[in-house]
């Protein structure tokens, strides 16, 4: 990590508060630590009493927090969502009375150069949250095939220009194999048609986006934990899920309609207000899904529903 203080600014922290209503003396999980902004709000909430299990797979993020939450009832540790159960049993924990996630990257992963997060800073093409585990993006972009490429950019990426990008990746890496993010960012930027939209994000955003999807299977993390997290919440209790892109939107709005262990009660996501989005320009499009666990007890829709 960069020595920089903190800058991951915590989205929706009002709208996670309302929603998931914590109370003292309960037990959460945090799934995404990052700079902690949502497990301190939490940790307040259910004060000296209660306990939050803060996960994150950036063992730096979780280093850090450890030293700068050592005043809260927050236990932090170096783990995947995905594997909630196998945390909670480690923790002698069977239930919980609730659930925060807030996917994707944090401010903190994107200031750091080492990590090829930003396309701007010529870090090594990495994209892992946890680099102990899987492959760095660079094998990806230097070993797969030209159309398995175009198809991952399209589909994680949502990427219509998938096709010309995978093309002059393959042709570039025949004369040399890329090595920092800059590298790559300049030939997605090559591919992409210009656009005279100042506005518009950089072209390399969506398929920067694409790989680290990838490199850290974020999807299949998320189905994990939609699956698993009826049985280790307790019954009438909440999961919110603070996504960033519509693929992971679907996903939480797909599982909380269609498994019937879930109870919707954000009928709409909750997004951030035109205040929150001019201080904090993250928040723009992230999405706010609450759920409760209907597992065994009928709890009904709740009058908050709206
Ligand atoms: C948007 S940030 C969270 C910010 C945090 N809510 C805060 O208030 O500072 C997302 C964090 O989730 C972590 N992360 C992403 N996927 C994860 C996973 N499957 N399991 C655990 N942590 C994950 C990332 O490393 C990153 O630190």
């Amino acid at each position: 990590m960069s020595d920089a203080p903190a800058r991951h600014i915590a989205v929706l922290v009002e709208e996670v508060l309302h929603w998931l209503d914590p109370q003292p003396g309960q037990i959460w999980v945090d799934g995404t630590l990052g700079a902690g902004g949502h497990s301190r709000r939490l940790a307040e909430r259910v004060g000296p009493t209660g306990r939050i299990y803060s996960l994150d797979r950036d063992r730096a993020a979780v280093e850090k927090a450890t030293q700068q939450l050592a005043d809260l009832p927050i236990t932090p540790l170096w783990a995947n969502y995905r594997d909630l159960a196998a945390v909670l049993d480690d923790v002698g924990v069977p239930q919980v009375d609730g659930v925060l996630l807030d996917i994707g990257l944090s401010s903190d992963q994107l200031a750091d150069a080492e990590r090829g997060f930003s396309f701007a800073a010529d870090g090594p093409l990495d994209l892992r949250f946890d680099v102990s585990e899987g492959r760095p993006a660079v094998d990806l972009v230097n070993h797969k095939g030209e159309q398995e490429l175009a198809d991952l950019i399209y589909k994680y990426g949502e990427e219509r220009h998938s096709r010309r990008i995978a093309r002059l990746i393959v042709e570039r890496r025949r004369d040399r194999p890329f090595v920092n993010a800059a590298e790559l960012a300049d030939v997605v930027r090559k591919a992409v048609p210009h656009s005279p939209d100042a506005r518009r994000i950089d072209p390399a955003t969506r398929t920067f986006q694409a790989l680290r999807i990838a490199v850290n299977d974020e999807l299949g993390a998320l189905e994990t934990f939609l699956r698993d997290a009826p049985t280790r919440v307790r019954p009438g209790g909440r999961v919110g899920i603070i996504s960033f892109h519509s693929l992971e939107d679907r996903i939480v709005k797909e599982a909380f309609r269609d498994d019937p262990r879930w109870t919707p009660l954000t009928k709409k996501p909750v997004v951030a207000t035109d205040r929150e989005t001019a201080e904090n320009p993250r928040s723009r499009s992230a999405k706010l899904r609450v759920a409760a666990t209907t597992n065994d007890i009928n709890v009904g829709k709740t009058s908050r529903e709206g």
